[in-house]
Parts: structure tokens; C-alpha cells; sequence
């Protein structure tokens, strides 16, 4: 059983009248507050919490005037999830944590950068939900007068990962070299310039943050037409070379920690300072090919 965690970083629960329950907390802005949820979801053994985000005060009420639900306090804080992600993240240990980002009103490069430092911050412990945003009031607060149309979010969306993974990928698992006496920082050959062409999007690279301790964030996504699962279908197909390759790894490690069983006890000092516990740290290995492609789809 896998527990997840349903997160909103916002005055109330789901239940918008949740804030005047004798026993709610008003600090709901403060890091002390989700510092304080995640440590409880860690005790309860959760693998997994999740921030919702929308660019937007609910606007489905009275016409779109603010007046009512402000009053009321129906959703109208609503903090930036990254940073309330990483507020939770550095009260907790073990717990994973993710947040939900906008392929429609972010930059791909600027999404890849936020979560890749944040999964660095917490140690491999963070995951990007994707979606592609739903309403008006969320494009009117971001510069457009109307919110695009669904498969079109969605075809942008397929670049917008493109980019994103090959961010990811662009820097080789052992680029960083950190060679002080040499003067070496990284391996140029193994930082790759990405010079994506796309029909919306385009991005140069080169990527400006590491691989991070689990490769890069877990991807997460909800959208459920028929549409949306052709996206997730597609994120799948550029994981699938990552998940057999850590199932290679996973098998390499198998394999080392039996012939550390069997070997004499004298040599298994030897074998681990050889590298056992080097492949212990699973990572999502770079997809092959990844961050280097020229591509133009559409
Ligand atoms: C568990 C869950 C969480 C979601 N969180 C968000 C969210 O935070 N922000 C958002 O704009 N959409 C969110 N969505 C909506 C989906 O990402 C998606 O945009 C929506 O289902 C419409 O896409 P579809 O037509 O492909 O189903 C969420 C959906 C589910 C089921």
C-alpha cells in the first residue's frame, strides 16, 4: 500500500469552511504550519504528500466578484507550493513531497530549474505534478484574456516535457568532477546543450543545475480524458527507458550484495570500499540520447 497526502497551501482543507473549526490553526501561512503536517503524514508512515495549486481566487461565484469568497474564505490563500514544498521538506526526513506546476503559464527551463534545486534541497525527495491549468481566472491573473483550449494545452504540454526531461538529462550522471588541483569543475562532453525547436516552445539549454540524488523529481499526473492519457502515455514511454534501467540497476545491486555474502570476510571490506554502497543510491538514470536531441514536433 502506498499512503499519498492530498496538500493544499491554503487557509483551509477541502472543506472551505474547514478554517472555523475551533481547533483550526490560523498560522496557515507560516512554515511552523506544514512543518507541523508533514511531520504527523511522516509518523502515519505516508510515502507521499502532494500541494494542488490554482492561479486564481475561485471565480465560479457571483459573477466572479471577489467580495463573497473572500469573505467567507472559500480557497482565497493560495501560497506558491514550491516554496511551501520546501518549507515542509526541510521539517521532515523521509517524507517524499511534490507540488503542482502549470505547463500553460510557466517557462519549461525555469519549471525544470525549481524542481530539480528543490529535489537537491531535500535529497531526492521531491516530485513535480503536472497539469495544464482550468479556468479563465487563472489566464486573466497570467496575461492572457482566455484560457486555451484543451488539446491545444495539452500539445503544448507534450514540448513542454520534452524540454523539461531533456533539462534533466542534460547533465551525465558523473559531469560534476569539482577537481581542485586540476581546475577541472565539470566534464564539457558530458554537459549537453539541448537546442530544442518546438511548434510552441523552444529552449536552448544548457542546463544550469546538476543531476540531483534520484536522477531527477517524480513526475505526476492527473488529467483523465482521453487526451490527458495520451500525455501521460508519453511521459511513460520516455521513463520506460529509465525504469528498465534502474531495474538494471537494481538487479546490479542484487547481485553485488549476494557476492559480498559469500565472499570471505576480509574481502567484503574490499568490495564495499570497491563501490557497493555507491550503487545502493538508486537514481533515475539518464534516458539515452536525452538533453543532446534537436526536435520539432507538431
Ligand atoms: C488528484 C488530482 C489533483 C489535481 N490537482 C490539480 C491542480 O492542483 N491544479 C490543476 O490545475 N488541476 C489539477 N487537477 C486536474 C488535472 O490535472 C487535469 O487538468 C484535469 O483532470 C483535466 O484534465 P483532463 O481533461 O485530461 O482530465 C487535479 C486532478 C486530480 C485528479
Amino acid at each position: 500500500m502506498v499512503l499519498v497526502g492530498f496538500l493544499q497551501a491554503q487557509n483551509c482543507t477541502t472543506l472551505a469552511s474547514s478554517w472555523r473549526h475551533p481547533e483550526s490553526r490560523t498560522d496557515f501561512t507560516t512554515a511552523a504550519y506544514y512543518q507541523k503536517i508533514g511531520q504527523v503524514l511522516e509518523e502515519g508512515k505516508f510515502q507521499l504528500a502532494f500541494f494542488d495549486d490554482r492561479l486564481a481566487m475561485p471565480d465560479i461565484y457571483d459573477g466572479g466578484n471577489p467580495a463573497q469568497v473572500v469573505a467567507n474564505g472559500v480557497r482565497v490563500v493560495k501560497m506558491d507550493p514550491v516554496a511551501t514544498l520546501l518549507a515542509m521538506g526541510f521539517g521532515t526526513r523521509r517524507l517524499g513531497i511534490g507540488s503542482t506546476a502549470s505547463t500553460t503559464y510557466y517557462e519549461p527551463f525555469d519549471v525544470a530549474r525549481r524542481f530539480q534545486t528543490v529535489d537537491h534541497m531535500l535529497g531526492g525527495r521531491a516530485a513535480w505534478n503536472v497539469v495544464t491549468s482550468v479556468n479563465d481566472g487563472e489566464a486573466q491573473n497570467m496575461g492572457r484574456e482566455v484560457h486555451l483550449a484543451h488539446d491545444l494545452r495539452y500539445d503544448r504540454a507534450d514540448e513542454f516535457m520534452e524540454i523539461v526531461l531533456g533539462c534533466w538529462d542534460g547533465w551525465d550522471d558523473d559531469a560534476l568532477v569539482v577537481d581542485k588541483q586540476s581546475g577541472l569543475f565539470a566534464d564539457p562532453d558530458k554537459v549537453h546543450r539541448m537546442e530544442y525547436r518546438g511548434k510552441y516552445l523552444t529552449s536552448r539549454g544548457t542546463f544550469t543545475v546538476p543531476r540531483s540524488p534520484q536522477g531527477h523529481p517524480v513526475i505526476i499526473q492527473a488529467g483523465s480524458s482521453d487526451r490527458g492519457k495520451q500525455f501521460a502515455e508519453r511521459i511513460e514511454a520516455n521513463q520506460e527507458q529509465t525504469l528498465s534501467a534502474i531495474q538494471s540497476h537494481v538487479l546490479a545491486i542484487r547481485t553485488a550484495l549476494m557476492q559480498r555474502q559469500a565472499a570471505p570476510p576480509e574481502a567484503r571490506s574490499e568490495q564495499n570500499s570497491s563501490g557497493t554502497s555507491k550503487a545502493l543510491r538508486s537514481r533515475s538514470p539518464r534516458r539515452s540520447g536525452g538533453g543532446k536531441k534537436v526536435t520539432s514536433s507538431g
